[in-house]
């Protein structure tokens, strides 16, 4: 078969100019063609790069949280909860049928992307003094488990990092679980949750909005 030798020779000719071995040559393109999903990102990214950008920041989308450098952990339990209807999405169906279609790897490859892009700081609006309302609110009720993005801790903390979130997410975000249109995994956070009052909520909010990252 002509085939064959014809490729060989073009393999030789390419790589007998620069004297380069064609072993080194072979495991120098098998390297090449294996880094490039990872180049390119997971093959799914494409599916939620329409709403969150490839780099996670949402497209300055008001309803689409910021999933950029959050820690992987709490990408794939957030994905999880929409998987097993835990989370309803109320306002965009599109987001659970996306996510419902992927398999465990998929979750774990794209939680890994989204959790290695940067978080860009958070430019949210906010009134002071709400802002200093809902910090006493949140350290009598929430801080012992949402940590700031960038503390040390975040990773291992139990809640999902709410400071610098989208105002208006977050907002929905805390409404749904005070209507019961989601079902906190924890009965601790759904306590805390029902000792706040309707005022409590926008206050909460601004004192979110007013975080600005440190680096
Ligand atoms: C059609 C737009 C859309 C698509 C496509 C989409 N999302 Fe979402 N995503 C949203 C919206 C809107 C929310 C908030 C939904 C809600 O809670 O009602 C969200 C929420 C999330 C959250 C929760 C973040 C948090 O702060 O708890 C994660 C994680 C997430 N999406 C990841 C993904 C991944 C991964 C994909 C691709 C497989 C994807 N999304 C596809 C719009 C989308
Ligand atoms: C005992 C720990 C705990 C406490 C206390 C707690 N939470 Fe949570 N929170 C969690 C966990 C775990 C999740 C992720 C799983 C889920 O959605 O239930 C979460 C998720 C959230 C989310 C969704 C974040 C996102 O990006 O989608 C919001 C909003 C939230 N919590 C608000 C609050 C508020 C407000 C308080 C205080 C009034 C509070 N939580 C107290 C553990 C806690």
């Amino acid at each position: 078969m002509a085939r064959p030798s014809n490729f060989t020779s073009i393999v030789c000719s390419l790589v007998a100019p620069c004297r380069l071995p064609v072993r080194a040559l072979v495991t120098c393109i098998a390297t090449i063609i294996l880094s490039l999903p990872a180049l390119g990102g997971p093959a799914t990214l494409d599916t939620c790069a329409e709403c969150h950008g490839t780099d996670g920041m949402g497209q300055g989308n008001p309803m689409v949280p910021v999933i950029a450098g959050m820690p992987a952990e709490h990408i794939e339990e957030a994905i999880f909860a929409y998987v097993d209807g835990a989370r309803q999405c109320v306002r965009e169906p599109r987001m659970c049928e996306t996510v419902a279609a992927l398999s465990e790897a998929e979750v774990a490859e794209l939680a890994d992307h989204f959790a290695a892009e940067s978080r860009g700081p958070s430019e949210e609006a906010f009134d002071k003094e709400l802002a200093a309302e809902g910090e006493l609110l949140h350290r009598q009720h929430c801080s012992s488990c949402h940590l700031p993005p960038d503390h040390e801790d975040v990773a291992y903390a139990l809640g999902i990092p709410l400071h610098g979130q989208r105002a208006e997410y977050l907002r929905y975000a805390i409404e749904a679980y005070f209507a019961g249109d989601r079902e906190a995994l924890l009965d601790v956070m759904a306590n805390q949750i029902q000792q706040l009052q309707p005022g409590d909520l926008g206050a909460l909010v601004h004192y979110y909005s007013s975080y600005r990252s440190t680096d």
